[in-house]
Formats: structure tokens, C-alpha cells, sequence
């Protein structure tokens, strides 16, 4: 949740460490700090809210530590305020944390009866006075370090400064991922190689339960057990660090943007262009599986309900879909011939990987559809399945979703193959079909203009309604999920056949009602919902397609035209619409459109 970086550096750091939390500020903003080591003592400037606060603290006081640490929060425990800003400090150590301690209340009460006294309500102090216990009986820092970790419950990513030790950043990991970059003659500590990725792109991605101690030529790690380990070092490509706006106001509006090329790649990894066959890696045999069960928060999870549509319909597998939180704490009936398919953009996720290691040990087959492939979900799984669409950085998912979705529709179409509810004629039909859904999502973000004069009418709105029927039911769930999420606005996405049962006591002339209908099996039932919630006053944007258009029933307010797509591809082609709406809905609020309130990109806390 939290975004963490740690240099060992050759000069001063803090323009550095401020360099990669503005990178990092996606996993949080409510408030941000840096440490360095100055003169055999340690200084830490801190500041509530976004790093820009942070940045006028420095102004005014700057740090000229070549050795620092560095952190921008999402508060768990305690407000978002100075005094629970990390680093947090006792007696001879800074600490920055990435995680939640678990038993931090009960090594509170024993710290405290030890005569410690704290400074701020937040877990992790209890970690720098548990440290500092430790030196105060003689050990070196590792292994004060090492004799912590084995007391904490919970999830951590750590990274620690001691007073004494110039040249010296410890780190750790148990649950939230951490990388070590090596430079020249400089090493680096950061939450992910994104946060490392304007110093270096040689990275070692920690593994669960290391621990590592930096200096300025060397990252020493160890195992969980305390055994000496080396880890690979990975060459990252300059793409996956990148993170320009380019010409954009904001990452979400380029990353709506990308999506045609985003799909592209990715698709061009699950099929074969020459032949038009599908072409999924990893060893899974659609033909004997008898059940798939995703597990997803989020958009992530919508974009699994996309994928059962679209998996069921197709190829007669069974798919089940659940919000990960929920299946982790209920004892879901599992069977070994089903696979687990957990779908995250982070691959840190903490619901959804808890989910993916209770299948694992059910002993069930697992794979992950993901964009962080170096991600612990990616490297605990048997088959890992990338998407293509390179960082997203804006807190609300788009071209992940859009990608997410192109891997789990050719997937659908392989299963279909494999199974035999299509042939290979029609396999070769749907292939073609994926491959043309890029230049239709490119086609519909052209409404973006259309999309604009429509926002004005959403923003002045309190309640929005979508309604959709068959995959279209999940794309309201997004719809509303996105319009929440930036711009404030209440907003419920159902699917269209429950309207009667309630959502439309909602409808009156203020409430504005996205309906979305392509041209497809469902859409003469979407229309009589148009019809329904017209009479009754309600205000309905219809989005619909070329073909849909010349059947609409009369009387909409405003009636959006997509191209035509095969319905195979339409939750793809119909995507770019509802985001556009829920941003430029947002941009007219005045919203914090990468950064909403109270939201993280990566949710490594349950
Ligand atoms: C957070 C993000 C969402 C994302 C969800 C799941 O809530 O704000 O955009 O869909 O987490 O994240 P994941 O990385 O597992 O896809």
C-alpha cells in the first residue's frame, strides 16, 4: 500500500528519494517522509499529505545525507497526520514499513512496560524500538535486525537506517514485495522496480521471508532461516520503468489511451496471427478441467465476471467468480480438477493472494492473469499469464481491465477449441475477430468528444444508475465503479432485469441512467429497460452501436454510437466510453483524477 525507497548513495540523496516517491505516490498520499544519515546521527523531514508538502519541508530545511530512506503512506493505523508520517524513530533507528504488524499491540504493551514510550499510533514504531532493544544488548545491526523480523506477525516490507552506520540500509520482506537495484557503487531499496527505475535497471526481486543488509557495493541476503542467499539479478526493460504523461493531463487519460496498443500486445501474446489460432502459454488443458475459479478484488474481479461470460458461453466450462476478500474467510467448496485463476493488475493484492494460496493448498492448479510479472502472486503460480499494457500508474484500472479482458477472451476462445464447442473454422473466425478489437477500441475512444458535452450533465448529478444485460451487467458494474471512484459520485451498476426489483425506485428526472446495449442477443431487452425508466422521467445516456442506433427506441437524452463489434470483443470496444465519462466527469469536479481520496493502487493490506 505504502511506496518505500532506500538509497546507499555516492552524494545526496533526499532529491533522489523525493524523485521516487513522486514514482511511488500511486500507493499512497496521505502523508510522506524522508530520513538520512547526517554526521553518525539520523534526520528525518516529514509532512502530511502528497510529497509536494514534503518537497516545501525540504525547501526549508534540507537534508544532505547521501544515505536515506524514504516513504509515502496510506494509513492503516493512525490518521494521516506529522506525527504518524513515516520514518518512524527510537533511540538509534528510522524505520520506513509497507504492511501491517499484527502483534503490534501486544509488543506495544511490552515495550511500554519495558518504560518505552512512543511518539505516534501507528504498528510500526513498535519495530524501531524492538530493533534498538536489540543493539542495546550488543548485537550488530543484521542480527538486531534478524532477532526483530522473528517476532512480527503480519506483513512487511522494511526498510531501516541505524545510527553509527554510515553507509548501511537494511531491508526486509514478508508479504509486501520489496527489489534491491545495484548501481555504481550506489544500491538501492525500493517498493518496486518502478520506484528504482530512474537509478538502475539491474534489479533483484527479494523473496518472501529475506532479509538483505546495503552498502555501497554489496546487497548481502538472507533467507527467512538466516542461511546466505543470492538472488537473481534481473535486467528490467527501460518500457516497464517508464512513466511519462506525455502530452496528458493525467495517467489515467493516457492509460485510456493506450488501451488500443495496451490490447494489441497483448493479444498478439495469446494467439497466432498467421495461423488465427489461439496460442495460451503455460500447460493448462482446457479440454480436462472441470471448473475455473477466479479470485480478484476490484476491477479486477469485473473483469473476471467479464471472462465467466464470455468462458461459459463458449466453451461450457463452469467458471466461478468471487471477490477475494469474501472466498478467503468462507470455506469455499473446492475440488482438485478446477483451477484457480486470480486476476490482478499488482500481483500483491493481500485478498487475492491469500485466496490463491488457500486453492494452492487445496491442491489445486494455479495461474495468474497479471501485469507486475515479477510480482509474488506471478511467482507463486504454475502458469502466469501477462498482460501486455505496460504500468498503469492511475489509482483507477483501464487498460489493465481492457487487458485483462483480451487474455481471459482468448482463453475463452482456446477452451471453446479445446473442448469442442467450436470448430476450428469458427476458432480461426474468433481469433480474427480479437485481432481487429484494438482498432475498435481505438474507433470508440475517438467519442471522447461526444463524451465530454455529456459530462457536464453527469457532474451536476448526485446519483448515476448503469444498466446492462449479459456481459454488458459487468461493464455497469465498472461504469459505476469508475464514476465512484474519481469523481464522488454515487453511482450503482446493475444488471438491467434487476430493475424492477429496485433500482428503479432510484429513477426521477435528476438521476442520469447509462444504459449499455450493443447490438447483441440481450439488446431488444435492454431497450425495453430504456423504455421502462423513460417513463418514468429518467434521464438515459444510451450507449449503443452502429447497428444498435437504428433500433433504439425513441426518447433518449443522449444516445452514444460505438462501432459495431462482434460480441465476442463488445465489453473491449465498450470500455473506452464509460472511462471517458468518469473522467471527464472527474476533470469538470476539479477531482484528483490519478490520486482519488482514500485509495491506494496496490492494496497489500486485507
Ligand atoms: C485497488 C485499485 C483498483 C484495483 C484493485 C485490485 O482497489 O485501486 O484499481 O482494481 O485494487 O488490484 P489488483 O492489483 O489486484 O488488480
Amino acid at each position: 500500500m505504502c511506496g518505500i525507497i532506500g538509497i546507499v548513495g555516492k552524494a545526496p540523496v533526499a532529491e533522489r528519494l523525493v524523485e521516487s516517491l513522486k514514482r511511488l505516490e500511486y500507493r499512497g498520499y496521505d502523508s510522506a517522509g524522508v530520513a538520512g544519515v547526517v554526521g553518525g546521527g539520523v534526520q528525518r523531514r516529514r509532512a502530511k499529505g502528497k510529497i509536494k508538502a514534503l518537497e516545501e519541508v525540504l525547501a526549508a530545511e534540507p537534508l544532505t545525507a547521501t544515505t536515506g530512506i524514504g516513504h509515502t503512506r496510506w494509513a492503516t493505523h493512525g490518521a494521516p497526520n506529522v506525527a504518524n508520517a513515516h520514518p518512524h524513530h527510537a533511540g538509534r533507528v528510522t524505520l520506513v514499513h509497507n504492511g501491517i504488524i499484527e502483534n503490534f499491540a501486544e509488543l506495544k504493551a511490552e515495550l511500554a512496560a519495558a518504560g518505552r514510550t512512543f511518539e505516534s499510533d501507528t504498528d510500526t514504531e513498535v519495530i524501531a524500538h524492538l530493533i534498538d532493544a536489540e543493539l542495546a544488548t550488543g548485537l550488530a545491526p543484521i542480527d538486531a535486525f534478524k532477532a526483530t523480523l522473528d517476532r512480527l506477525t503480519g506483513a512487511y516490507a522494511l526498510a531501516v537506517l541505524i545510527e553509527g552506520a554510515e553507509n548501511l540500509v537494511l531491508g526486509a520482506r514478508r508479504g509486501s514485495p520489496l527489489v534491491v537495484g545495484e548501481g555504481q557503487g550506489e544500491m538501492f531499496l525500493g517498493s518496486d522496480a518502478l520506484a528504482v527505475g530512474p537509478f538502475t535497471n539491474r534489479v533483484i526481486y527479494l523473496d518472501e521471508g529475506d532479509y538483505v543488509a546495503l552498502d555501497h557495493d554489496s546487497a548481502r541476503i538472507f533467507d527467512a532461516s538466516g542461511a546466505a542467499v543470492t538472488r537473481p539479478v534481473r535486467v528490467v526493460p527501460t518500457s516497464a520503468v517508464m512513466m511519462e504523461k506525455g502530452n496528458y493531463r493525467h495517467f489515467m487519460e493516457k492509460e485510456i489511451h493506450d488501451q488500443p496498443e495496451g490490447c494489441q500486445r497483448t493479444i498478439a501474446a495469446y494467439v497466432d496471427a498467421l495461423t488465427s489460432k489461439t496460442a495460451i502459454p503455460g500447460d493448462v488443458d482446457f479440454a480436462k478441467l472441470e471448473r475455473i475459479q477466479i479470485v480478484a478484488c476490484g476491477t479486477s474481479y469485473i473483469a473476471g465476471v467479464v471472462g465467466k461470460y464470455l468462458i461459459e458461453q463458449l466453451a461450457d466450462l463452469p467458471v466461478d467468480v468471487e471477490i477475494a476478500s469474501e472466498f478467503r474467510y468462507r470455506q469455499p467448496a473446492l475440488r482438485p480438477g478446477a483451477l484457480v485463476v486470480a486476476m490482478s493488475q499488482s500481483g500483491e493484492t493481500a485478498d487475492t493472494l491469500a485466496a490463491l494460496r488457500y486453492c494452492k493448498a487445496k491442491g489445486m492448479k494455479s495461474a495468474v492473469v497479471v501485469n507486475a510479472t515479477e510480482s509474488t502472486m506471478a511467482r507463486e503460480v504454475d502458469v502466469v499469464w501477462p498482460i501486455h499494457c505496460g504500468p498503469e500508474i492511475g489509482v483507477a484500472s483501464t487498460k489493465a481491465f481492457t487487458a485483462q479482458v483480451s487474455v481471459l477472451t482468448a482463453i475463452a476462445v482456446a477452451a471453446a477449441k479445446a473442448r469442442g464447442t467450436i470448430d476450428a473454422a469458427e476458432e480461426q473466425r474468433l481469433v480474427k475477430v480479437l485481432l481487429e478489437a484494438p482498432r475498435l477500441i481505438a474507433e470508440a475512444i475517438h467519442l471522447e468528444g461526444a463524451i465530454k458535452e455529456i459530462a457536464a450533465d453527469v457532474a451536476k448529478a448526485r446519483d448515476v444508475l448503469y444498466l446492462g444485460r449479459g456481459p454488458m451487467s459487468a461493464l455497469a458494474l465498472e461504469g459505476a465503479l469508475k464514476l465512484k471512484e474519481i469523481s464522488y459520485i454515487h453511482a450503482e451498476g446493475y444488471a438491467a432485469g434487476e430493475l424492477k426489483h429496485g433500482p428503479i425506485a432510484l429513477v426521477d428526472d435528476q438521476t442520469p441512467i447509462v444504459i449499455l446495449a450493443p447490438y447483441d442477443s440481450w439488446f431488444e431487452k435492454s431497450a425495453s429497460n430504456m423504455s421502462e425508466v423513460m417513463a418514468r422521467g429518467g434521464q438515459v445516456i444510451f450507449i449503443t452501436d452502429t447497428l444498435g442506433v437504428k433500433h433504439a427506441p425513441e426518447g433518449a437524452k443522449v444516445v452514444v454510437t460505438a462501432p459495431a463489434s462482434d460480441p465476442l470483443v463488445s465489453t473491449l470496444v465498450m470500455s473506452a466510453p464509460i472511462q471517458l465519462l468518469a473522467y471527464h466527469v472527474a476533470v469538470l469536479k476539479g477531482a484528483d483524477v490519478d490520486q482519488p481520496r482514500n485509495l491506494a493502487k496496490s492494496v497489500t493490506v486485507e
